[in-house]
């Protein structure tokens, strides 16, 4: 496998990893705020990044690449209601998804196959993922001031499970 393209996968795990760390934090503020629901929501996305990581760790080691873990950067939230948290959520999974795209492009350039294949995966997976985000998104704007659905879509997102193919 070329070493530019290691470097980028390399830094892909990063990414993910660092998207894990967002997603672990946003949980325990909402842990605080007392949304339990939507601290599950956001400690099982952190469980689905970690698994985004790992598909990529793996893909190096079985293609007998170099794996070199970077140092994560401490997450910053620029939230407080859990609209603000969403919209986070939206803008920072599209910047990932950019970044997709650009290693998918990388993956085309140097003809690396599997490397494209693997890409493809995770375009699907962008395109769920902003999906189910922009489907809370609009809930949360139905919501409005209305604690009492708030409370609803908490328990709602508290059924949130980890998806088997992510
Ligand atoms: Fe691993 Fe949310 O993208």
């Amino acid at each position: 496998m070329k070493e530019q393209l290691q470097h980028a996968v390399n830094d892909q795990i990063r990414a993910e990893f660092e998207s894990a760390y967002i997603y672990l934090a946003a949980s325990a503020r909402f842990d605080a705020q007392g949304l339990n629901g939507f601290a599950h929501w956001m400690r099982t996305q952190w469980e689905e990044e970690t698994v985004h990581a790992l598909k990529l760790y793996d893909f190096l080691l079985q293609r007998d690449a170099q794996v070199e873990l970077q140092a994560l950067s401490k997450p910053e939230l620029s939230f407080e209601t859990p609209l603000e948290a969403f919209e986070m959520v939206l803008e920072h999974e599209q910047y990932i998804t950019g970044r997709i795209y650009e290693l998918y492009q990388q993956a085309v350039d140097a003809r690396d196959y599997p490397l494209q294949n693997l890409m493809q995966w995770f375009i699907d997976e962008q395109v769920e993922e902003e999906d189910s985000v922009r489907a809370i998104l609009d809930d949360l704007r139905l919501v409005g001031d209305s604690g009492a659905t708030l409370l609803l879509l908490d328990r709602e997102l508290a059924a949130r499970q980890l998806d088997p193919g992510a």
